[in-house]
């Protein structure tokens, strides 16, 4: 049985990989949940981290997910949801109907039933605080009408962090890291990684580094609830 652990959601790959990895470099207690089994979840079992995989836009399999994880930890420092889908809204209502329940479900379905079933088992540490941090998006202040049910369904978890940071006080601290552009999407067209580097004050994509450091700043800081750090080098300011 695991104690004090930090369970990080989607860490198959990109920003959740390098969570988990920075995590247990810096000595945590690590449980790297996945949907698809990848070459970094192999390399994070190689590390002896448990790994659990879950779908998470669906309630029963989240449920099940629930239970796996009160099945091997007793007690948990932080939840990190990081998990996320990310498509424009498709132009059939029918395809964009199903779209709003998957990411209604991975965004705030999933970290709801998550953050309530397990905030008994939080725990900070020498008497501090312990941790739930929501990874949003810059869409939640600055919305692209192209992904509005990305950026709604988003928005909707960052009022969650606001909700529980009342609901959970003082026992645990709820707060937000909102990425701009720190890992382009495949999908991305030379064209538009140009547009959004000329769209960020800093001009550069930042990577996964930026956000574990703050991740890493609001574990360490204990009188820090219900905040949102920005971590996207100053695009919020300049989007169109
Ligand atoms: N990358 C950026 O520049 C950027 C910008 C703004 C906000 N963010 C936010 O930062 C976080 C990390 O970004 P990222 O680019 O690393 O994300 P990503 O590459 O899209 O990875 C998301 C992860 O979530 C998992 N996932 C998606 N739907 C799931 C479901 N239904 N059930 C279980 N797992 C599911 C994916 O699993 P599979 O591997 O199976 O698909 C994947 O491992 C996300 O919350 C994202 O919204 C990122």
């Amino acid at each position: 049985m695991l104690e004090n652990a930090i369970l990080v959601t989607g860490a198959g790959r990109r920003v959740g990989y390098h969570l988990v990895k920075r995590l247990h470099e810096d000595g945590y207690t690590v449980i790297a949940h996945y949907r698809t089994s990848t070459a970094e979840i192999q390399a994070l079992q190689d590390l002896g981290i448990l790994t659990i995989q879950a779908q998470l836009d669906n309630r029963a399999t989240i449920l099940d997910f629930v239970k796996a994880l009160q099945h091997c930890c007793s007690s948990f420092r932080a939840l990190i949801h990081n998990a996320s889908s990310f498509e424009p809204t498709a132009a059939d209502l029918v395809v964009a109907a199903e779209q709003y329940e998957q990411f209604f479900n991975v965004h705030m379905m999933a970290p709801f039933l998550i953050n309530q079933s397990l905030q008994p088992l939080l725990q900070g540490e020498d008497g501090n605080p312990a941790d739930i941090i929501h990874i949003t998006d810059i869409n939640v202040e600055n919305p692209t009408p192209r992904f509005d049910i990305y950026g709604t369904t988003k928005a909707g978890l960052h009022n969650m962090t606001l909700v529980l940071a009342k609901k959970f006080a003082p026992n645990i601290k709820v707060n937000a890291v909102a990425p701009g552009p720190v890992l382009f999407a495949e999908h991305h067209t030379q064209a538009i990684r140009q547009q959004m580097l000329d769209e960020t004050l800093l001009e550069k994509e930042g990577g996964a580094e930026p956000v574990y450091l703050a991740v890493k700043s609001l574990l360490d800081n204990p009188f820090v609830t219900g905040a949102s750090i920005p971590v996207d080098g100053g695009r919020r300011l300049s989007k169109r």
